[in-house]
């Protein structure tokens, strides 16, 4: 670090165990970039401040984690129209008079799904939750063309205000449904599942938000947005009925690798890529 070297940082509550610093400082370490990533634990009512600090500080960067990801908006120059629809950020990057926002959750997911060959344009697709992480990936879904979406939430209330709003976009494709409706979703083919909820995070490793083997029946591949433990209870009871499964991991590091690209005005070769997913999951080993 010298005078010259930028700042970049997350801010959220807590940060304590979050991957972004170690991510980041290796990206800017074997790209020669002299730039520096931390995490700020920033309180509720305070993102405000947090905001206008880093604009005096000249902070180059910043990713926004839970649960600043919707409240950080008020505080934005201006905001990507698909954040916007999404209603959460998580990446900012510094502009003329005041910081931009993106949601590079929902890029570094796709991109995820793409090299993991999950095909969601034309196909019908089950989304587990209607919650914060489930309104981005459906609207991902949606605007990348998905058929139709089966919307598989606890509470029936949520999914239907979720499948309205997204609905409202995008015509009638996403159809809400009570968890334990999956017995009415067509069971002679299979379909990309993607797990949005918290139900199997570490410590709750023997949970998942439907657990009758049943429901695993439909699944061609399974894709949980958990990546610790990384292989959940909801990866599992897919690859026990036959389907391919993966973690989120890839989609976090992807994230990431998007926001570092927007500060820096960069395109992170995918050995590097690679290298740091090598490096986080034997982090969280
Ligand atoms: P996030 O921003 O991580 O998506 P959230 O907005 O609080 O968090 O949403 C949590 C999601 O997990 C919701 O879909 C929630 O279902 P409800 O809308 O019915 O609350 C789901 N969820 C949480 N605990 C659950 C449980 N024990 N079983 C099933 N679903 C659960």
């Amino acid at each position: 670090m010298d005078a010259r070297t930028r700042l970049c940082c997350l801010i959220g509550n807590p940060v304590g165990h979050s991957l972004s610093p170690m991510i980041h400082n290796t990206l800017a370490k074997e790209m020669g970039i002299n730039l520096v990533y931390t995490a700020f634990k920033v309180e509720d009512g305070r993102v405000g401040d947090a905001i206008k600090g880093a604009d005096a500080f000249d902070v180059l960067g910043m990713n926004v984690t839970v649960p600043h990801k919707c409240r950080v908006i008020e505080e934005l120059k201006s905001i990507d129209p698909l954040a916007e629809k999404i209603g959460a950020v998580n990446t900012l990057v510094r502009t003329d008079g005041g910081y931009k926002g993106y949601n590079t959750d929902i890029t570094g997911l796709w991109r995820e799904l793409v090299e993991e060959e999950v095909e969601i344009t034309g196909r019908e697709i089950i989304i587990l939750g209607a919650g914060g992480a489930s309104k981005a990936i459906t609207y991902l879904c949606a605007s990348k063309g998905a058929y139709r979406i089966y919307l598989l939430n606890r509470s029936i209330e949520k999914a239907e205000m979720l499948a309205d709003e997204v609905n409202s976009y995008f015509g009638d494709v996403v159809c809400p449904r009570t968890l334990d409706e999956y017995v009415k979703i067509p069971h002679d083919k299979k379909y990309p599942i993607i797990q949005t909820t918290s139900v199997g995070l570490h410590p709750d490793d023997d949970n998942a938000p439907v657990l009758d083997g049943e429901f695993y029946k439909l699944a061609e591949v399974g894709v949980d947005i958990i990546f610790n433990p990384s292989e959940t209870k909801f990866m599992k009871l897919c690859k026990s009925a036959g389907a391919r499964a993966c973690n989120g991991l890839k989609m976090l590091l992807y994230q990431g690798i998007a926001a570092f690209e927007l500060w820096n005005n960069v395109k992170v070769p995918e050995e590097l890529a690679d290298k740091i997913l090598k490096m986080m999951e034997k982090e969280l080993a």
